[in-house]
């Protein structure tokens, strides 16, 4: 067998057995990535009834249909990816490309100058396999979400973004102190050990 069918059929061996995967089959989210945002508000309280928040890379709409539950009919849930997703009740959404400013523009003009409690980031790049151009790819969209944050947050709100521990990991760690008084890292149970993804948590915008 070659390596690469070898690699796939281990992935599909563990997506299969995975507790998450059926937890979210169960539960009705369409993603196990659903359990990391859930694990992080259940200790940082980020969403609550009332909070209107972004969710930046929502396909295919786990965090959305999560955060959408928990802000209920007074918070709103603003959502953009690349790739459509499926209507979610109560999130608006927009397809594009978040590196474009006609996007970043059009997701401007939905947000309707409301100021922001929380940003959340879950983007990732498609993996070219080559691990320096990937990880760069990364932090361009987390820097990308950062500004976004910086400009549409109000005063005191939070951000949590996903990165991939490497290069660039500690610049980025600086950027968002400098608009965060304070910035801390998550690594949710349903984060696979193996993946190098982190979650870096921004409270409190200056
Ligand atoms: C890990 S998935 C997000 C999963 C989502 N949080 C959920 O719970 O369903 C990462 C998403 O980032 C999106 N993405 C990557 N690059 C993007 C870009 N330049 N603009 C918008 N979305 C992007 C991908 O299309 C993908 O859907």
């Amino acid at each position: 067998m070659s390596v690469r069918s070898k690699s796939s059929k281990a992935w599909l061996n563990e997506h299969v057995n995975d507790h998450y995967v059926h937890k979210a089959q169960k539960d009705g989210y369409r993603a196990r990535a659903a359990y990391k945002l859930l694990e992080i508000n259940e200790k940082d309280k980020l969403i609550n009834s009332g909070t209107v928040l972004a969710d930046l890379g929502s396909a295919p709409g786990s965090w959305s249909q999560a955060a959408a539950q928990l802000v209920g009919s007074s918070g709103h849930v603003f959502a953009l990816d690349i790739l459509p997703m499926e209507p979610v009740e109560g999130v608006s959404f927009i397809q594009g490309d978040f590196r474009e400013d006609s996007v970043l523009a059009e997701f401007e003009s939905l947000l309707d100058n409301r100021p922001l409690d929380l940003v959340i980031c879950d983007m990732a790049p498609n993996m070219s396999g080559n691990a320096v151009t990937d990880q760069a790819r990364s932090f361009y969209l987390c820097e990308l979400a950062l500004d976004f944050a910086a400009n549409h947050l109000k005063q005191g709100g939070n951000f949590l973004v996903k990165v991939f521990q490497g290069s660039g990991y500690q610049e980025y760690m600086a950027a968002m102190r400098e608009i965060f008084t304070s910035v801390q890292t998550r690594k949710p149970q349903a984060s696979r050990n193996r993946s190098s993804e982190i979650y870096l948590l921004g409270k409190n915008k200056r």
